[in-house]
């Protein structure tokens, strides 16, 4: 692949425990370093395929079943899931070369399933020693860093572009995000002791979420796609790593398979009851709340903290930039549960109702919808 022997030295703000006094530094030398990869305008729309890459990898890319983008031209058909092209370049690099260690920590959803949210309260669990959530109300990162900032993507920040970071001074436990389905991060992340986290949104909310999400970030050149469109895409597994029901159910058979490795949380249940799912957070990833904290009130303090509405007004959180060249703000529309019901038609719920049932229902996977 063209661009494979690249090294990236990833940003420090990408390390779990990184030094404050550091950031400020790094982040002037990425500004110096004029980084084409992080220039404006890059990485939108169609020129985000057109872009890309040697003659065998457009030649690869030729062979597989493809379908109308949602906000690039097409979605190819690889490893079994719906992706862009740039997003399958930076996948296969990843998996040649990332290398798993003990203690890793995988943060894994289907976009639009509140990773934003989760990769907030992770980090802040994670690192509540260092950064005291209770009484640092104006220096803890999350105050002045978008979660997606906090803790990468593989395929985004990390081995975008086919590029190969230098992962060796990340402080332990690293932690990392993706959307890649199950059965194409399994081979990496084999490592004992490897701890993935898994956030599943009921799927209506997740469409709703990412039809809106779509039509705000697309390039343009790329034509919006109408409510009816996406969902029918979405109802036949069109969307970015879908189909969805694989993706959910890749991760929930895992997680009944193998507990101690990964954990299954919902959306809907940490609105509903963030207390024990983020104790139960806390405890898989071995840090779990004491006595002490819990009298402190440290997992109220997380929740606020990493609250949508605590976030979204931050201005970090309105007038910056985290993944490619989308807006930050667009990652806080409403954060509720059943927005669905304002969009979607009778005939429209009935299908996709059926459509859960059929895919899902056999597996004891469910959802809540208020
Ligand atoms: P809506 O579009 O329904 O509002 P992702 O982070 O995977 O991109 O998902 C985005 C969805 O999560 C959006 O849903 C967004 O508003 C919601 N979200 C973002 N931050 C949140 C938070 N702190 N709490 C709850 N929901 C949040």
């Amino acid at each position: 692949m063209a661009s494979s022997s690249i090294i990236k030295t990833i940003p420090l703000m990408a390390i779990p425990n990184f030094n404050v006094c550091h950031k400020l530094e790094l982040l002037k030398e990425e500004g110096k370093s004029g980084d084409p990869k992080h220039q404006e305008g890059e990485g939108e729309g169609e020129g985000e395929e057109e872009e890309v890459q040697s003659y065998e990898f457009q030649e690869m890319l030729e062979s597989l079943p493809k379908e109308r983008g949602w906000r690039t031209r097409y979605l190819y058909l690889f490893q079994g899931f719906w992706c862009q092209s740039k997003e399958i370049q930076a996948i296969m690099s990843f998996q040649k070369h990332f290398k798993s260690l003990q203690n890793d920590v995988v943060l894994a959803t289907i976009p639009k399933s509140g990773t934003t949210w989760l990769k907030a309260l992770t980090f802040t669990v994670l690192n509540r020693h260092r950064f005291d959530p209770v009484s640092s109300t104006t220096d803890h990162p999350l105050l002045t860093s978008n979660p997606h900032d906090l803790v990468p993507f593989f395929e985004y920040k990390l081995y975008e572009n086919g590029d190969v970071p230098d992962l060796s001074g990340l402080a332990s436990p690293r932690t990392f995000a993706t959307h890649v389905p199950f059965g194409s991060l399994k081979d990496s992340i084999e490592e004992p002791g490897v701890k993935v986290v898994y956030f599943c949104r009921n799927p209506f909310d997740t469409f709703i979420s990412s039809w809106h999400y779509i039509n705000n970030i697309k390039s343009e050149a790329v034509s919006p796609v109408s409510l009816e469109e996406g969902f029918d895409l979405y109802c036949r597994g069109v969307i970015g790593f879908g189909p969805f029901w694989e993706h959910m159910l890749g991760y929930w058979k895992e997680s009944l398979r193998t507990p101690e490795k990964v954990l299954f949380l919902r959306y809907e249940d940490l609105k509903q009851d963030m207390e024990s799912n983020l104790k139960k957070l806390a405890s898989f990833l071995d840090v779990p709340f004491t006595e002490e904290e819990d009298q402190k009130g440290v997992v109220h303090s997380i929740s606020d903290l990493c609250s949508f509405e605590n976030l979204k007004k931050l201005e970090v959180n309105k007038s910056s930039k985290s993944i490619k060249n989308f807006e930050n703000r667009h990652l806080f529309r409403k954060g509720e549960v059943s927005d669905w019901v304002n969009y979607l038609s009778p005939p429209q719920a009935e299908r996709l109702s059926a459509l859960v049932d059929d895919k899902l229902g056999g597996y004891g996977l469910t959802f809540r919808y208020n």
